[in-house]
């Protein structure tokens, strides 16, 4: 029997538009895109050209898209996150198979609403948790499937966001503050958390939160600093300094990001004026943001596994580091590597880990991989979270941050 090539409408065409968008690039003969959508005619005609995508099928209105449904089976919606909502129930009442990017929606109400219009529409959706889709958390899965650890007692799991990536996206940039974006742990972490009751295998049952913004504010201004980088007397001292972090890294070779969130293309020149002028130059101290930079949040699990997550920006940027305990073993997984230590025997072993395929540690492929398949095969079941899990991470996100603000041990309302 012929394969079905599955057809592609994609919502925002920015950066994950494209990162997505490349499976298709990659395997033509399993999925396509047809019909694109992006209010920045740049960014579309880019994208469209290198889809070959026809620019009949282009709008810079996604609304349009709903008079054309005929030409896709599937859409992926990846724009900014305040805009997710509307496109992603209305493509799921015209009966599309829908691919949302995290987080789902900034607020409570709407991701029930996205998640009741999905189950009604009883078409393949899912989110991009993309660290579900790694060959490293299927190394790890398979290990807990395998029972050589016993049962899961408690997890302790840590993301390193890193000093500088801190300064960069969550002091100065995009992702700073509550008022343009997203609370620290929907917009940052809510990939944790929904990898937890993922490996855990469970759902939270009540959460408890701690965290602040301790160190990016006023009251740290070193004496003697200005309000920006390049007129400071004292930023050579500052590891936080824009000059150290974009114009040395230039100096040093780097090209990529986040060097290319300041300039494209990068040049030494365009970064000195973006250092000069724009957001990314300001001291780390006088911006704009209120977003922690450190958090933690304790999770009981319903079958009584308990699990501490701790989110921080003063750590060397790196990957998630996870310590799963067993009943018959410990299993320590660095984002790279996965040893377990057998209790019995006294022995550790290394786990096999399969190759990583394109970004996000081969998550951007493994999950277009799945969804792929499970329109083609009008299942479901192939994706590894249902909207229900989908939605059960945002509610632990929401209940966290509540907790947080509000000093109280959360249950998880369903
Ligand atoms: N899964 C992940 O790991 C991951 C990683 C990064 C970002 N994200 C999420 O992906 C989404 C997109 O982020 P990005 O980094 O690609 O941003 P981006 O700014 O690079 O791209 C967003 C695109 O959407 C377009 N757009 C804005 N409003 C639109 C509308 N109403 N209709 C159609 N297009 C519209 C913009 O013009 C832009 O081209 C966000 O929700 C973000 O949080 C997910």
């Amino acid at each position: 029997m012929a394969h079905k090539i599955v057809r592609f409408a994609v919502v925002g065409t920015g950066s994950r538009g494209n990162a997505l968008a490349e499976y298709m690039r990659e395997r033509p003969g399993e999925a396509v895109v047809t019909a694109a959508a992006d209010p920045n005619p740049e960014a579309l005609r880019l994208f469209a050209k290198s889809l070959g995508v026809n620019a009949s099928n282009c709008f810079g209105d996604w609304h349009d898209l709903l008079d054309i449904t005929d030409e896709f089976d599937a859409v992926i919606i990846s724009t900014p996150d305040f805009s997710h909502a509307e496109p992603a129930i209305e493509f799921c009442r015209k009966k599309k198979h829908v691919l949302l990017e995290k987080p789902m929606a900034p607020t409570e109400k709407e991701c029930r609403a996205i998640v009741a219009e999905a189950k009604k529409s009883d078409r393949v959706f899912a989110i991009c948790h993309v660290l579900r889709y790694t060959p490293y958390t299927e190394a790890i899965r398979k290990v807990i499937d395998s029972g050589s650890l016993g049962t899961i007692q408690c997890v302790q799991h840590l993301e390193p966001v890193g000093f500088w990536h801190q300064a960069h996206s969550f002091v100065r940039g995009n992702w700073r503050s509550t008022k343009v974006g997203n609370f620290m742990l929907m917009a940052k972490s809510c990939h944790d958390l929904d990898w937890l009751q993922y490996i855990v295998g469970a759902e939270c049952d009540r959460v408890s939160s701690f965290g602040s913004l301790g160190y990016f504010n006023r009251e740290n201004k070193p004496q003697g600093s200005a309000d920006r980088c390049l007129d400071c007397g004292v930023e050579a001292d500052c590891p936080y300094s824009a000059r150290h972090i974009y114009l040395d890294s230039y100096d040093r070779g780097e090209r990529e990001w986040p060097l290319d969130v300041l300039a494209r293309p990068v040049t030494r020149e365009g970064l000195e004026k973006a250092v000069k002028s724009g957001p990314y130059g300001r001291c780390v101290f006088a911006c704009d943001n209120d977003v922690v930079d450190h958090q933690v949040v304790n999770l009981l699990y319903r079958n009584g596994v308990t699990a501490s997550f701790t989110m921080t920006a003063f750590t060397e940027k790196g990957d998630r580091r996870t310590t799963i305990c067993g009943s018959r073993g410990e299993l320590r997984c660095d984002g790279e590597h996965v040893e377990l230590y057998d209790f019995l025997s006294g022995e550790t072993k290394d786990v096999e880990i399969g190759a990583a395929e394109g970004g996000h540690a081969g998550g951007d492929f493994g999950l277009m991989k799945s969804f792929v398949s499970a329109v083609a095969a009008e299942d479901p079941s192939l994706v590894r979270s249902s909207p229900e899990a989908s939605l059960e991470s945002h509610l632990i996100a929401f209940a966290a941050e509540k907790a947080r603000l509000e000093g109280t041990v959360e249950r998880i309302v369903r």
